[in-house]
């Protein structure tokens, strides 16, 4: 028996709350009781307390939500801290180099969004005197913003009635109003949409957007929902047909993860290492890497080209996934002599090894800890 059928069987009481023929009137009346019990659940209950909102400010909100696109809260909070703690202002944001904001992004991934917001700052400092906009379109006008980012950081920032929909609140808004569809689809975007913004109150902006996204997140998840702990249930409607599992739909095709096979030269001269700068469009864009080939004999010719005739050290494959990429990154260590390390073009650029303040992708990152440990054994032969 479906989830629904047993709700529906279950008494009088649940059948008479919640009208499921498509009366207007019942309707209303569902999306009017939304916001009373998602407020009302979140004034009782104990959640969690996120450091963007204290000393909350329309900079600290922006912040959190650029870093929350695509990105789980546990994972964001060290790097907001710490974020907002090197640049305490828009200001400061304003007039660091994107060096100094990609430092503090590695390993937090997606690295546009460091290039867009470092570029939002310059805006809003030189063209809003530095007063962030207050309304959809100055908002949107900004790089990196776009309806549900502007949403939160007018909900949270200034109160504002504007619905946010990221992947917590889609779910919540698919299943409360049973919305049939991939949220990929344009249309089926565009009805949740509108069914967000039904949903929202006349007051408690802030409070209300914060809980909705706290609902997805923690109790309307994805899968193992916890339907007897919402407090929205009495009136949801995939939860009344049984048909929470399907909503929101899954997308039609899952584009499969292209799959990279990259050698890393770590060249290492004492306590430094040789990087280059990653082109600003693609993949790690602007970050620090080592030279990397695509094969051993590139890498062995490119050492060559260099004058480096030293055989390098092999490490052990590590695989990294991202988003769209599964990448496999053998490493070969090399220690450079004295001598050797006089020869290279005085181009190249030498970075004192500290993992933790590099700009530096996560998987650089990693090996470059690996390498930390390996140094002794990778010595030059003298
Ligand atoms: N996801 C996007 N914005 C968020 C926020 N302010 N709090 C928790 N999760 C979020």
């Amino acid at each position: 028996m479906s989830t629904a059928s047993t709700a529906l069987c279950r008494g009088k009481k649940i059948k008479r709350r919640l009208d499921l023929s498509g009366n207007k009137q019942a309707r209303q009346q569902q999306r009017t009781v939304f916001s009373k019990q998602l407020l009302r659940w979140y004034e009782h209950s104990e959640h969690r307390l996120m450091p963007w909102q204290k000393n909350k400010t329309a900079y600290r909100v922006w912040v959190s939500e650029i870093m929350l696109q695509q990105t789980q809260v546990s994972k964001v909070i060290d790097y907001f801290n710490a974020f907002v703690n090197r640049f305490p202002s828009l200001k400061k944001l304003a007039s660091a180099k994107i060096d100094e904001v990609l430092e503090q992004w590695a390993g937090l991934g997606y690295y546009h969004r460091a290039h867009k917001m470092h570029h939002s700052a310059k805006i809003i400092h030189h063209q809003h005197h530095g007063r962030f906009p207050r309304d959809l379109p100055g908002l949107l006008a900004l790089p990196g913003i776009g309806r549900s980012t502007a949403g939160a950081i007018l909900a949270l920032a200034f109160g504002k009635r504007y619905a946010v929909l990221d992947g917590n609140v889609q779910r919540v808004v698919a299943r409360y109003c049973d919305i049939a569809g991939w949220p990929g689809h344009a249309q089926v975007a565009q009805q949740l949409w509108q069914e967000a913004e039904s949903l929202l109150p006349q007051h408690s902006m802030a409070d209300y957007t914060q809980a909705i996204m706290e609902l997805g997140a923690t109790i309307c998840t994805p899968s193992n929902a916890q339907c007897s702990m919402c407090p929205v249930r009495p009136n949801c409607c995939a939860y009344h047909k049984g048909t929470i599992e399907q909503r929101p739909a899954a997308a039609p095709y899952k584009k499969e993860k292209q799959v990279c096979r990259w050698l890393m030269l770590f060249i290492c001269y004492r306590d430094r290492v040789l990087l280059e700068r990653r082109p600003q469009q693609g993949i790690w864009a602007g970050l620090l890497c080592p030279p990397q080939s695509h094969s051993r004999h590139d890498a062995r010719q490119q050492l060559r080209r260099w004058g480096i005739h030293q055989a390098p050290v092999q490490g052990k494959t590590l695989l990294h996934e991202l988003s769209h990429r599964r990448l496999f990154i053998t490493p070969w260590w090399l220690q450079l002599s004295e001598q050797l390390k006089a020869c290279l073009d005085s181009s190249f650029n030498w970075y004192k090894i500290n993992p933790a303040a590099m700009a530096v992708p996560a998987a650089v990152k990693k090996l470059l800890l690996q390498l930390k440990s390996q140094q002794e054994e990778c010595r030059p032969q003298r």
